[in-house]
């Protein structure tokens, strides 16, 4: 497995893919690897010939009170998990290698980008929008894989590529869990033994939106949004950032449930935000 650490390895490699007729596949991550970035590798491979896995913690997707500096890394494992999967190389840019500076130019996708996460991360999207575009245009891969535990962000990436005809088959991986239910993440690494029960507020709110309106009929999404805040409550530790129930494409809120609805969560636990959704 190669690693490559600037810019001009990345393309020089890509290009000899490429001129052997190779397709490549693109992993985008930050690092940290859990079962749901392998799954994402797993993915990438059945449509790549080549694939590369990028790390890179984009700073440009923080704001300034989050957790940048804390964020989990751990490259050796990272280095060993990818070589045991087979990947061909690893991008490890250093941020200097990514942003000049005085750095001033981004991607930004309206709309999409303002609901859900966007609201209490109003620059976030655009940093990721930006860093994507930016690994494309490094690595121009054929393919891209992304996981749907970030539903916002896939159909945000989705859009930009349909918008700016970007080459580049973008592919959505399922959510890959823990035994108990809880999505796996880089931050469930921040959770305390204490706080960790409380991290399955999530998903049995997923769960039980899934039996109100599967097996209950339940019809109004603000009776839905009550009934997941009292499961949620119930569990010590937590502060509710939105409860999103409406539309996966356009990501407008409904007030009427519409089939698929996507019903997607991000909460406090301790300190820690979570993320999760599912598609009803
Ligand atoms: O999902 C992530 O890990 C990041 O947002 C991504 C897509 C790698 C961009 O930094």
């Amino acid at each position: 497995m190669k690693i490559l650490e600037s810019k001009a390895d990345a393309r020089e490699m890509v290009r000899q893919w490429r001129s052997a007729s190779q397709k490549i596949g693109l992993v985008p991550t930050m690092g940290y690897f859990h079962q749901g970035h392998l799954s994402l590798m797993e993915e990438c491979k059945r449509h790549a010939d080549r694939v590369i896995v990028s790390i890179f913690v984009n700073p440009t997707q923080f704001a300034p009170n989050e957790d940048l500096a804390s964020y989990p890394r751990d490259l050796d494992r990272d280095k060993k998990l990818a070589e045991t999967q087979g990947i061909d190389a690893l991008f490890i840019p250093r941020d200097d290698q990514i942003y000049a500076p005085e750095h001033k130019t981004w991607v930004v996708v309206e709309d999409l980008s303002n609901g859900l996460c966007g609201k209490s991360r109003p620059t976030h999207f655009r940093g990721v929008a930006t860093i994507v575009t930016k690994l494309f245009n490094i690595i121009q891969p054929d393919v891209a894989v992304f996981g749907q535990k970030d539903f916002q962000q896939l159909q945000i990436i989705r859009r930009m590529v349909r918008d700016l005809d970007l080459p580049i088959r973008i592919l959505g991986c399922p959510i890959v869990r823990e035994p108990d239910g809880l999505a796996m993440s880089s931050r469930n690494a921040y959770l305390t033994e204490e706080q960790r029960p409380s991290a399955l507020c999530l998903y049995q709110a997923l769960q039980l939106a899934d039996r109100l309106v599967r097996e209950e009929g339940v019809e109004s999404c603000s009776q839905i949004q009550t009934r997941l805040r009292q499961k949620i409550e119930s569990f010590p530790f937590t502060r509710i950032d939105y409860i999103f129930t409406g539309d996966p494409d356009t990501l407008k809120p409904l007030e009427q449930v519409e089939r698929p609805l996507l019903v997607a969560l991000a909460v406090f636990v301790g300190t820690t935000r979570l993320i999760d959704n599912i598609l009803i």
